[in-house]
């Protein structure tokens, strides 16, 4: 279809809303069906796919430990929960009485209702945790989001998060910060700009200063796979 739209300079793009704020993934039908025919699971196809197998695993793991997070977590919020690898794996490991989603695509939230129907699914917005009372969640994090949102969303949901995060509470997410880059990272995106141009760099020392201001101090940290890169996992605690 867009070769034939090309001479007309119209390009048909993939989404669910003409909001810059909303990003774009991959269709539900699709990666399941794929994961299918792979005889594994979504979320290991999705490692495998765009990352390193058991990528999600080590990514729960390390915010579990540098959160300091146990079995006594409550509530939980996630933002652009997407495919559910995150949203699965922490509700084994901390089993909250109640697991909040803001996602924007339709088709992901119609497969997370189906793999856990206890997941609140929260009206997404794009840009907020409107839904979300201040102060009551245990942990509110998100993963491989940040990396495609532009900035000002980005930290406009980190300003969200601080917010509804309850005392004594965590806030963790990754962003490809200015450590994330090597010369290795560099010269892949360089050999393929048009793979590349689409990931978001987050200035670390800034939302390290942001979060300071709203009293969230940054715990610990760890880089993460990411496809033809690496992302750094912040992982803060409230003051
Ligand atoms: C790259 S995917 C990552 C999904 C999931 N966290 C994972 O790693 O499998 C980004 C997810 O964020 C969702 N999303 C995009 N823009 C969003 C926004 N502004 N607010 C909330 N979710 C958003 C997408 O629909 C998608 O599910």
């Amino acid at each position: 279809m867009n070769r034939v739209l090309r001479p007309a300079g119209v390009q048909l793009v993939r989404g669910y809303s003409s909001d810059p704020a909303v990003g774009a993934f991959l269709p539900a039908r699709k990666t399941i069906a794929a994961a299918q025919k792979a005889g594994v699971s979504v979320g290991d196809y999705l490692d495998a796919f765009s990352a390193e197998p058991g990528s999600t695993a080590g990514t729960v793991a390390a915010m579990l430990r540098l959160g300091q997070l146990d079995g006594s977590v409550d509530r939980v919020c996630e933002i652009g929960a997407g495919s559910g690898r995150y949203m699965t794996r922490v509700m084994d490991a901390l089993q909250p009485g109640a697991y909040e989603v803001y996602e924007t695509a339709p088709d992901w939230v119609r497969y997370l209702r189906q793999i856990r129907p206890q997941v609140i699914i929260r009206p997404a917005n794009g840009h907020s945790l409107d839904a979300t009372t201040s102060e009551s969640v245990d942990l509110v994090h998100a993963h491989k989001v940040f990396v495609y949102l532009p900035f000002v969303v980005s930290f406009g949901y980190l300003a969200e998060m601080a917010r509804v995060v309850r005392p004594g509470g965590v806030v963790a997410f990754d962003v490809i910060t200015e450590d994330c880059l090597n010369d290795v990272v560099t010269k892949t995106w360089l050999d393929e700009p048009s793979r590349a141009n689409i990931y978001q760099l987050t200035p670390r020392a800034w939302v390290v200063e942001f979060l300071a201001r709203r009293g969230l101090e940054l715990a610990g940290s760890e880089f993460v796979p990411l496809s033809d890169g690496r992302t750094e996992l912040l992982v803060f605690r409230t003051r």
